[in-house]
């Protein structure tokens, strides 16, 4: 992969698009552009593991592909489906017109005009501006046989069509995987990807994020904010905060003119942060200040 031919480089260039990369998730990004395997990301929810593929397409000037997994998602969805309403149109069109030729009709209906395309297809077409990458995101929403459906296309790289042929990518794309881990992922499949687990940042590098996804935000409450949550990410919750909150909250304090955090403030807007009743429950009372207080003392100097 020649745009990005080091470790450095990678870390520069997901940078330059305003994705804060550290050592490790760079160190794999590398090998898996460098190798051309898959790379499989789990970890809690908002913690950037979606927005990597964007970052790695937008740094390489690639075209993003994604296949959002849901429950049930079958092939139809997920490499390509017929035309049914468009064919129906042509048969009767052909009727109409009077005796059409069943087998001229039969290839006609079946060819490229009444394919339609969907994302693991589209992934394996040639691209003027290189592979594309393929985002398929939270694998671990649908089930065991699309899985394993999967771990076949992605080991070849091509779909076979009965009506049209093999097709087959030129080049491989550029596969992320990601997953919240609601359950585990079938070892056959992680065996083919580079794995990574993405984790909460720690506060240097959320404070970095911070400052480049929402730099408007002032130093003293940017390292507040960054500082309860962190804190608040010690505390016994059901859905801790990911980066995306932390984003958000600050983008909602700038938007309330918020200097300085407070309890009160932190009371007004905790909807940011926890979207939890049992959570914000949690930090009603004394809560609030007892963690803002915890926070702040972390941030004075030793
Ligand atoms: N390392 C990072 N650098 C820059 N921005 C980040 C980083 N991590 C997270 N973000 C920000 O957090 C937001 C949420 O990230 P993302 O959607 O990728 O999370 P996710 O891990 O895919 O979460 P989910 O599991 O809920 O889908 C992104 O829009 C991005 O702005
Ligand atoms: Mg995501």
């Amino acid at each position: 992969m020649t745009q990005a031919p080091s470790i450095d480089a990678v870390q520069q260039m997901l940078g330059e698009q305003g994705y804060v990369c550290g050592r490790a998730l760079a160190t794999v990004v590398f090998l898996s552009l460098r190798l051309g395997r898959p790379l499989f990301l789990e970890g809690e929810a908002g913690v950037g593991k979606t927005e990597i593929a964007k970052a790695i397409a937008a740094a390489l000037g690639r075209r993003l592909i994604r296949l959002q997994c849901y429950e049930g998602l079958d092939a139809a969805s997920a490499v390509y489906d017929w035309n049914f309403a468009a064919q129906m149109v042509a048969i009767r069109t052909a009727e109409a017109a009077g005796g059409a030729d069943r087998g001229a009709l039969q290839t006609e209906l079946f060819s490229d005009e009444f394919l339609i395309e969907r994302p693991l297809l589209q992934a394996m077409r040639p691209d003027p501006a290189g592979a594309p990458v393929l985002l398929i995101d939270e694998l671990d929403r649908t089930d065991e046989p699309f899985e394993a459906f999967l771990l076949e296309a992605l080991s070849d790289f091509q779909v076979t069509i009965p009506e049209l042929g093999t097709v087959k990518a030129p080049e491989p794309p550029i596969v992320i995987l990601t997953s919240n881990r609601t359950r585990e992922v079938h070892d056959a499949l992680k065996r083919r990807c580079l794995y990574h687990w993405v984790d909460y940042p720690d506060f240097d590098r959320e404070i970095e994020i911070l400052h480049a996804r929402a730099p408007e935000a002032a130093e003293t409450l940017s390292r507040q904010v960054v500082a309860f949550v962190q804190t608040l990410r010690t505390e016994d919750l059901f859905k801790k905060p990911g980066v995306a909150e932390t984003i958000d909250w600050a983008k909602c304090l700038l938007a309330l003119d918020v200097i300085d955090l407070s309890p009160e403030v932190i009371a007004d807007t905790l909807g940011a942060i926890l979207k939890y009743q049992d959570d914000i429950q949690k930090l009603q009372g004394s809560e609030a200040k007892r963690i803002l207080d915890q926070a702040k003392a972390s941030l004075e100097p030793a």
